[in-house]
């Protein structure tokens, strides 16, 4: 059972009678470079994998056919082939659920520093720019009557407008598959076509799957929907918005700003979006709370031990 694991879940995996190896890297280390993930995973039964660590054919043929499960420590599974999994008998986990309330924190963290202008605000403070207080100064867009545009109501996207209700926003939501009616009744959210969405909504949130259908999404063409007085935040995947779209449009003042947690190409941010003040940029932080993070681990791990063990892991992929 080789790979990154929390001590918790090491121990969860050895209480069920299995080895554990973590290729040396620890609790926060890095991901380890493709090869030594590859010679790793050499005759493992099982893998618990994070998102910089990509599931294919050659990782699946390096792991050889005593294989038996993938268990992403994300929701997210955009960096695992199910298809090759399937293919080869492998069950592939993830961890939804566990993550939903920190990154729905983090999302409406995100719609406030954007709205606010907060990180902008921040970093003059921090870099001893003469401040003071005025009438005019440091204005930001209240949300209250405002309109959220959740793009994908799933568990995460929900818990978002939840607590963007709080604040007295109204819903809309655009997606591929159909919400919850429950959940949609609850916030009294609108279905909109995702780019009558985009052009309706004063900020927009990200919280779909990384999927063929879902990269660049947010292209030139749906930016171009968006008002000049509308915020983007992305929370799910990168490559869901063209970055290099979205940087020309609020160069071109398409838009007023952009908050983001993920990026096409992690851990490097498009140069057109880097120096803007109207962008907010996170590493990747989702769900990094120790709560959180000790979760997930404790999840992929249980699913691991489960399908090793011949029973139906917790929660399966598909
Ligand atoms: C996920 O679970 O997909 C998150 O992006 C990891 O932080």
């Amino acid at each position: 059972m080789p790979q990154w694991l929390q001590p918790e879940a090491a121990a969860l995996l050895r209480d069920a009678g299995l080895d554990v190896a973590d290729g040396g890297r620890g609790v926060d280390d890095d991901p380890l470079p493709r090869a030594g993930t590859l010679a790793l995973v050499e005759g493992c039964a099982g893998v618990l994998t994070q998102l910089a660590d990509r599931v294919d054919d050659a990782f699946l043929d390096a792991a050889g056919p005593g294989l038996r499960v993938v268990a992403n420590v994300a929701v997210g599974h955009d960096n695992v082939d199910v298809g090759a999994c399937s293919r080869r008998g492998v069950v592939v986990t993830n961890t939804p659920g566990v993550l939903t309330d920190a990154t729905a924190d983090l999302a409406l963290a995100l719609i406030l520093m954007a709205t606010r202008r907060l990180g902008d605000a921040e970093r003059r403070v921090r870099t001893g720019e003469p401040w003071r207080w005025g009438m005019g100064r440091n204005l930001g867009t209240g949300l209250q009557g405002r309109t959220l545009g959740i793009v994908g109501l799933g568990q995460i996207g929900a818990a978002t407008a939840r607590r963007a209700r709080a604040l007295g926003m109204h819903i809309a939501y655009a997606g591929r598959r159909d919400a919850d009616p429950a959940v949609v009744r609850e916030l009294g959210a609108r279905r909109l076509p995702l780019h009558d969405l985009l052009a309706a909504c004063d900020v927009v949130s990200l919280h779909c799957p990384l999927t063929p259908e879902t990269r660049h999404l947010v292209d030139a063409r749906a930016l171009a929907r968006m008002r000049p007085d509308a915020f983007l935040v992305n929370t799910a995947r990168g490559p869901v918005v063209d970055e290099a779209a979205l940087a020309d449009a609020l160069r071109a003042g398409a838009l007023a700003g952009a908050a983001l947690d993920v990026y096409e190409d992690e851990p490097r941010i498009h140069p057109g979006l880097a120096g803007r003040d109207d962008v907010v940029l996170l590493p990747h932080v989702g769900s990094a709370t120790r709560e959180t993070r000790r979760a997930m681990a404790l999840l992929a791990a249980r699913n691991a031990a489960a399908v090793i063990a011949g029973e139906r892991p917790l929660t399966p992929v598909g």
